[in-house]
């Protein structure tokens, strides 16, 4: 398959800021400069001074990903979700409760605001799912939680590079973002993610984003793998 003309694999690549402080992602930042332009900040950056920073990187024209999975009374959720909004971010991920996934919707309209949800943690198995007290396995869950998510105007899924397809077979169509992490160069240390996948085979089965971190963050030439990653996300699409 040919890629569109203006294709720029720079914008499947989000580089997960799990660092200590907001030094050190500022620097990681200034290093990776031009080559990376998506940037996602989860619980312990967020906690970190992190909503700020993220607020100053969408200022600077980055793409910025709060990974922060709400979940909350209705209230709470849609005033959080418009803070956020507010904020000049481009995504937030919210936990796939139709409550929630409503309160969310609410909070973000007249954004630019993009909302993903988290169907099933991909630390859960069946017996985590049994033992929450869900009637469901993972494999039947995670497609339900799936499309009552797009009915109720979610954006976009976080899931497992092994569930994309399956959530297309499912009916989840290619204008509903795929968000995966657990994404490895080949050759890679895997890390404590079990399950991982490359960048390519990430793309080609049906991921339409990939959250990478400490391949990145931790590398010694962060330039370069993450030139590496974008090389292979191009390489999927050509
Ligand atoms: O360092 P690594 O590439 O493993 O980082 C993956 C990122 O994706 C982390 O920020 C992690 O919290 C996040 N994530 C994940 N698995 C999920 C959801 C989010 O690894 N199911």
């Amino acid at each position: 398959m040919t890629p569109p003309a203006n294709f720029d694999p720079r914008e499947k690549l989000f580089v997960a800021l799990d660092l200590p402080s907001v030094n050190d992602a500022e620097k990681l930042v200034a290093t990776l400069g031009d080559t990376v332009s998506h940037y996602k900040i989860g619980y312990r950056l967020g906690y970190a001074g992190g909503l700020g920073f993220g607020r100053e990187l969408a200022a600077a024209g980055k793409t910025v990903f709060f990974d922060l999975k709400l979940h909350d009374i209705d209230n709470t959720v849609r005033e959080g979700v418009a803070s956020i909004a507010e904020a000049g971010a481009h995504f937030l991920t919210v936990h796939a409760y139709p409550q929630t996934m409503r309160a969310a919707v609410a909070g973000r309209e007249g954004s630019r605001l993009k909302l993903l949800a988290v169907t099933i943690l991909t630390s859960w198995n069946d017996v985590d799912c049994a033992e929450a007290g869900y009637a469901g396995t993972v494999a039947t869950l995670v497609p339900a939680k799936a499309q009552q998510a797009v009915a109720l105007g979610i954006d976009g899924i976080v899931c497992s590079a092994m569930e994309t397809q399956a959530l297309r077979a499912a009916g989840i169509r290619e204008n509903i973002d795929l968000v995966t992490p657990g994404i490895r160069p080949a050759g890679a240390d895997a890390g404590d993610q079990k399950r991982v996948v490359t960048p390519r085979d990430a793309i080609r089965g049906g991921a339409t984003r990939l959250v990478v971190g400490r391949p990145i963050t931790a590398a010694a030439d962060p330039v370069f793998v993450a030139n590496a990653i974008l090389n292979d996300i191009a390489a999927a699409q050509g």
